[in-house]
C-alpha cells in the first residue's frame, strides 16, 4: 500500500506568500454567449476574415454571439429562419467543464511578487523561464504522487499482483498527447528500420496525420490498421501477430536505423502499436486486463513500442439508470483503474531486447574472446543493432553482468515496450496543451532528449507550473469530482437515453452501454462508461452508408456527425488499400454541445435515418447529397 507520507505534496510556495484569491470568473451561460468587453481591440478570426470586437459590437447582439472558436469550420450561427447547427462531431469539452477560476488563482499564485524583504533575485519565477528537459520538476513529483494514488489499487489484480508506484523519473512533461505522439515517433522510430505502425481500428482519426508526418502512411505500406477482436476485449492479437510476422518475413530489413542515430539515450523500435486502452476514441472499448498482459508480451517479443493514449482514464463514471436520476454532485473515480500497459511492462523488468541493447552499449571496447562468435570486438552484434536472436539472449545477459561499462547500467538502457500518453486537455483545458508520459525512467529521459525539447526544455513550462499549483492544492481532484465527471455522466445519460429511444428501439441501431470488457465486466455491478463518445452501428439491412447519413444530416438538419470512415486507418495514396472499414458506424460526442442540444441532435439524426429507411423501402434508392461540407469539420 502507499503510505500517507508518500502522498504528501510538496508546495512550491508557502501559504503566506499566496495572495488573496481573485474573484471567481463568470461562467459561460447556457447558450455559449461570451462576455466580451466591447471596447476591446482584441482581434478575432471569423470565417478567415479578421475583424475587431469593437467593430462587431454594433452588429452583434447578445442573442447572436460571434463565432470565436474555429476558423476552419463554417460558422455555427443560424441565419434567420434557419435551424441552429448542432455539432456532435467536435470532441471538445463544453465550456461548462472548464475551470477558469482555478487557472486564474493558480496564475496569481505563480506570478505574485514575494515579500519585499526578500532579495529581488528571489522573484525569479521559474515558470516563466526555459525549463528542464523532462519538465517542470514540481509537477513531475506532484503528478507521480497523484498517479500512484489513482493507479495503486491494481494490487487487487492477481496477474499484476503489486502496487503500481509511479515515480517522478518515470514522468516526462509534454505538450499534450498529440504533440507527444509526434515526439515519440521522432525519437524512437526510423522510417526505414521501423517496419510499421499498427493502429488499432477504429482509430483516433487525428493520430493518422501524425504517423504520416513521421513517414508512416497507408500509402507506403508502413501504417496498418489492426482490428478489435470479436470478443470485444480489445485488439485482435492473432491478427496483429500474423501481420507482424508477415512484415518481418516480407523483405530484408536494415540491421540498424538508417536515418536516425539514436545514441545511448534512445533506441529505434521495430514496430509501433498505437491504441487508446481505456474508453477508446471512438469505439468506447476498454481493453481488458488479460488482453493488456498479452499485448505487452507480444510487444516484448517483437521489439515493439506500445503507445497508449490514456487520455480518458480519469473520465469514467457509473452509468445513470436514467438522465432524470439525480446525477452525483460528488463523483470520485468509482472504478479501479486498470494498470496502464506501461505499468505491466515495467513490472516485468527489462525484456531480452532491452538486455541485448544494454549489452551493445555497455560492453567494454575489447570483448572477451568468448563473445567473438556473436559479435565484433567493438560489441556490435550479428544484426548490427545490438539485438541478438532470442536464443542468444539469456547467455548475453550473463555476459552483460560482467561487462557493464562503468558509465551505464542496464537501467539506463531499459527503454521498455510501452509508454502511457496522458493529457490535461480533458481534465483541465485543451488550451493548456500540457500532458505527460509514464514509462521506464530511461525512456522518459530519452524522450526528453528530443531535439526540440533540448532547445529550451519541456514544452508548456508555464502551463505545467499552473497544473502543478492546481494539482497540489487539491483543486484538480475537486474539479474532476464535482464538475467534469458529474457533467459527463449527465450528458452521457441524456444522449444514451435519446439514442435508445430514437435509434435503438425503432431503427435497430447498436450502441455500447458499458465499456468494461473481459473479467472486468461483472454483470452485478452497475454499467461503467467513459470518454467523450458513443459509437453507433447501423443495422446491416440498411441499404445506405453512415457517410450518406452524415451528409444528409448536415444538409437537411444542420447536424454534424462523424461517419465511421473517419476512424479508418487510411490516407493519401491509399486508394483500395484500406482493409478495415466502418461504413455503418457513426461517432457522436456528448461532451461539447449544450445538454438540450445533445437530445435534439440525436432526434434530428433519428429523423434523417427514418426518412432514409422510408425512401429505401419505396424502392427508388435514397436521395444523395454532396458531402463536401462535412470535410470542413474536425
Ligand atoms: C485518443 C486521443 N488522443 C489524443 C487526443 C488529443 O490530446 P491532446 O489535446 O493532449 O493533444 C484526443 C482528443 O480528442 C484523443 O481522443
Amino acid at each position: 500500500m502507499v503510505s500517507p507520507r508518500h502522498m504528501r505534496f510538496t508546495r512550491l510556495f508557502s501559504k503566506a506568500m499566496v495572495p488573496k484569491p481573485p474573484p471567481t470568473l463568470p461562467r459561460f451561460n447556457s447558450s455559449h454567449q461570451l462576455n466580451i468587453p466591447t471596447t476591446s481591440s482584441l482581434q478575432v478570426n471569423i470565417n478567415t476574415s479578421t475583424t475587431t470586437i469593437a467593430n462587431m459590437s454594433s452588429s452583434t447582439t447578445a442573442s447572436t454571439p460571434p463565432a470565436l472558436s474555429d476558423p476552419d469550420v463554417p460558422t455555427p450561427l443560424a441565419q434567420p429562419g434557419e435551424k441552429k447547427q448542432i455539432n456532435l462531431l467536435r470532441g471538445w469539452p463544453s465550456p461548462h467543464l472548464l475551470p477558469p477560476s482555478n487557472l486564474l488563482n493558480a496564475s496569481h499564485t505563480l506570478l505574485s511578487s514575494p515579500d519585499e524583504t526578500q532579495s529581488k533575485f528571489n522573484f525569479n519565477v521559474p515558470a516563466l523561464q526555459y525549463g528542464p528537459d523532462p519538465g517542470y520538476q514540481p509537477l513531475r513529483h506532484s503528478l507521480a504522487a497523484w498517479l500512484t494514488q489513482n493507479y495503486h489499487a491494481n494490487e487487487t489484480y492477481p496477474p499484476h499482483g503489486f502496487p503500481t508506484l509511479t515515480t517522478a523519473e518515470q514522468i516526462c512533461v509534454t505538450g499534450g498527447a498529440s504533440q507527444n505522439l509526434a515526439n515519440v515517433l521522432q525519437g524512437f522510430t526510423d522510417p526505414a528500420y521501423t517496419r510499421a505502425v499498427w493502429a488499432v481500428s477504429p482509430c483516433y482519426f487525428l493520430a493518422v496525420p501524425i504517423f504520416e508526418d513521421a513517414g508512416f502512411a497507408v500509402g507506403n505500406g508502413k501504417l496498418k490498421g489492426v482490428r478489435e477482436a470479436e470478443d470485444g476485449e480489445g485488439v485482435d492479437l492473432e491478427e496483429l501477430e500474423r501481420g507482424i510476422r508477415e512484415v518481418e518475413g516480407g523483405k530484408e530489413w536494415p540491421e540498424k536505423p538508417v536515418y536516425k542515430t539514436p545514441g545511448p539515450h534512445r533506441k529505434c523500435y521495430k514496430h509501433i502499436i498505437y491504441l487508446v486502452a481505456t474508453s477508446a476514441n471512438p469505439s468506447g472499448i476498454t481493453t481488458s486486463l488479460s488482453r493488456r498482459h498479452a499485448l505487452v508480451q507480444l510487444a516484448r517479443k517483437y521489439d515493439a513500442l506500445i503507445i497508449s493514449d490514456d487520455v480518458y482514464d480519469f473520465l469514467q463514471w457509473p452509468v445513470l439508470p436514467s438522465p432524470t436520476t439525480q446525477s452525483s454532485k460528488h463523483l470520485p473515480l468509482t472504478t479501479t483503474l486498470l494498470p496502464r500497459l506501461s505499468d505491466i511492462d515495467i513490472s516485468l523488468g527489462p525484456s531480452p531486447h532491452d538486455l541485448a541493447l544494454s549489452a551493445h552499449y555497455t560492453r567494454a571496447p575489447r570483448s572477451p574472446p568468448s563473445l567473438s562468435s556473436k559479435g565484433s570486438p567493438n560489441g556490435t552484434t550479428p544484426n548490427g543493432n545490438g539485438q541478438h536472436h532470442n536464443d542468444d539472449m539469456a547467455d548475453d545477459h550473463q555476459q552483460d553482468k560482467q561487462s557493464l561499462h562503468p558509465d551505464h547500467t542496464i537501467q539506463d538502457l531499459h527503454f521498455g515496450h510501452a509508454v502511457s500518453n496522458g493529457s490535461f486537455s480533458k481534465l483541465l483545458s485543451p488550451g493548456l496543451r500540457t500532458g505527460w508520459t509514464h514509462s521506464t525512467p530511461a525512456f522518459a529521459y530519452g524522450l526528453a532528449q528530443t531535439g526540440s525539447t533540448r532547445s529550451g526544455g519541456a514544452p508548456s513550462q508555464y502551463c505545467a507550473a499552473l497544473v502543478h499549483e492546481i494539482l497540489s492544492s487539491g483543486a484538480l481532484e475537486k474539479h474532476l469530482t464535482s464538475v467534469v465527471r458529474p457533467g459527463l455522466q449527465k450528458r452521457h445519460a441524456l444522449m444514451l437515453e435519446t439514442v435508445k429511444k430514437e435509434l435503438v428501439g425503432p431503427l435497430g441501431v447498436k450502441v455500447l452501454e458499458d465499456n468494461r470488457t473481459g473479467a472486468e465486466c461483472k454483470s452485478e455491478q452497475p454499467a461503467l462508461f467513459g470518454g467523450y463518445f458513443l459509437w453507433l452501428e447501423l443495422p446491416e439491412t440498411v441499404p445506405f452508408t453512415a457517410k450518406e447519413v452524415a451528409e444528409r444530416a448536415l444538409e437537411e438538419e444542420r447536424l454534424v456527425v462523424s461517419p465511421g470512415e473517419n476512424a479508418e486507418v487510411s490516407g493519401e495514396g491509399a486508394e483500395g488499400q484500406v482493409g478495415i472499414r466502418f461504413p455503418r458506424h457513426l461517432r457522436v460526442c456528448f461532451a461539447w454541445e449544450e445538454e438540450e442540444d445533445l437530445v435534439e441532435g440525436v432526434e434530428r439524426l433519428g429523423r434523417v435515418l427514418r426518412k432514409m429507411v422510408e425512401e429505401a423501402k419505396e424502392g427508388g434508392g435514397v436521395k444523395k447529397v454532396g458531402g463536401e461540407g462535412l470535410k470542413a469539420f474536425k
